[in-house]
């Protein structure tokens, strides 16, 4: 191992309280930003969950329509004959304009159909006796305006560059992985919060780039882990996991791995493998449920 710094486990314990302090502190926040994901861009399409029709409405918008319209043909269609519909989403699709309300007769079929429900009495629906309700519902939904966009933008690469300079700083004094390794770990964030910001801009052009969005979140996510919990072990738990542990089975399974034939390496990488991804499965099914039971219970619509 190279001497040219001093290795995490061999840090003053003050150091090593100061690094933990940081890096638990901004692991905490990283689950608030993710319950706050969950909570603004997971509801954009109705449903529980983070999907990539979320991430279009967040950024595209839900071009398939107006509000008025898209209840026009749902909810609302039973409160007007056909004929008084299409008159209604013709004069939204036109522009909405509050001359042809009344010249049109708009009004009267609203004044008809809907305003026993939608008046001033009624709480939690808009009053349709007031214009500038009806108005409002008349709006495309375009997403993210250019406005939050940029404000979303620099935000978060000055907020975010400043997390992984710190956490990368820490993690760079890491003597476990190697420097190949480290190297990857400590640029990919950057890599993918650049790439991050771009699928914001591109997506609210292109909606097909939301899965670009995901992508690259993810990626964030498990670099951040990574150096994580890299530090956090080698700083307090350096013995019984990189010594006795893991770090000790690691040792012995590559020795026997060396030694074996082509044909066993291949099965050996096999088993590996299927291992991994049940140990992940099970913990995020059980991680995630947890979660979700709870988020669910909390947040009742
Ligand atoms: C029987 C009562 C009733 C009548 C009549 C009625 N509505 Fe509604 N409307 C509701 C309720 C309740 C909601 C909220 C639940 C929902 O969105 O489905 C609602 C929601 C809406 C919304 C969505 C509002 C929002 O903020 O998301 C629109 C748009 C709408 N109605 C349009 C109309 C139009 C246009 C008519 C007349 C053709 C009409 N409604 C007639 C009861 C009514």
């Amino acid at each position: 191992m190279s001497s040219k710094y001093t290795a995490l486990k061999d840090h003053d314990t003050p150091i090593k309280v100061l690094f933990t302090g940081y890096l638990i502190t901004v692991g905490i926040g990283y689950m608030f930003a993710l319950i706050q994901i969950l909570l603004t861009h997971g509801m954009a399409d109705g449903k529980f969950g983070l999907s990539v029709d979320d991430i279009v409405y967040s950024y595209y918008g839900n071009r398939s329509g107006t509000v008025l319209e898209q209840k026009l043909n749902g909810s609302m269609k039973d409160n007007a004959p056909d004929q008084e519909r299409f008159d209604i989403i013709q004069w939204d699709r036109d522009g909405a304009d509050i001359d042809d309300y009344k010249a049109n007769g708009i009004e009267k079929i609203i004044q008809e159909r809907c305003v026993m429900c939608h008046n001033k009495a009624a709480s939690g629906i808009p009053n349709f006796n007031d214009f500038a309700q009806l108005k409002a519902l008349t709006a495309q939904d375009e997403g993210a305006t250019l406005a939050s966009l940029t404000r979303g933008s620099h935000i978060h690469m000055f907020g975010i560059s400043f997390i992984f300079m710190f956490v990368g700083i820490i993690f760079s004094f890491a003597e476990t992985t190697s420097v190949k390794y480290k190297c990857i770990a400590i640029g990919m964030p950057y890599a993918f919060l650049i790439a991050d910001i771009v699928s914001w801009w591109l997506t609210k052009f292109f909606p097909m780039f939301a899965w670009l969005v995901i992508f690259a979140g993810m990626g964030m996510g498990v670099s951040f882990m990574f150096m994580w919990v890299t530090s956090i072990l080698e700083m307090w738990l350096y013995k019984p996991v990189f010594v006795d542990g893991i770090g000790f089975h690691y040792q012995r399974l590559k020795a026997e791995f060396a030694a074996s034939s082509h044909e066993e390496k291949f099965k050996k990488l096999l088993w590996f493998s299927k291992y991994l991804i049940n140990l992940m499965e099970k913990y995020l099914s059980v991680g995630l449920t947890l979660l979700k039971n709870f988020l669910k219970k909390n947040i009742k619509k």
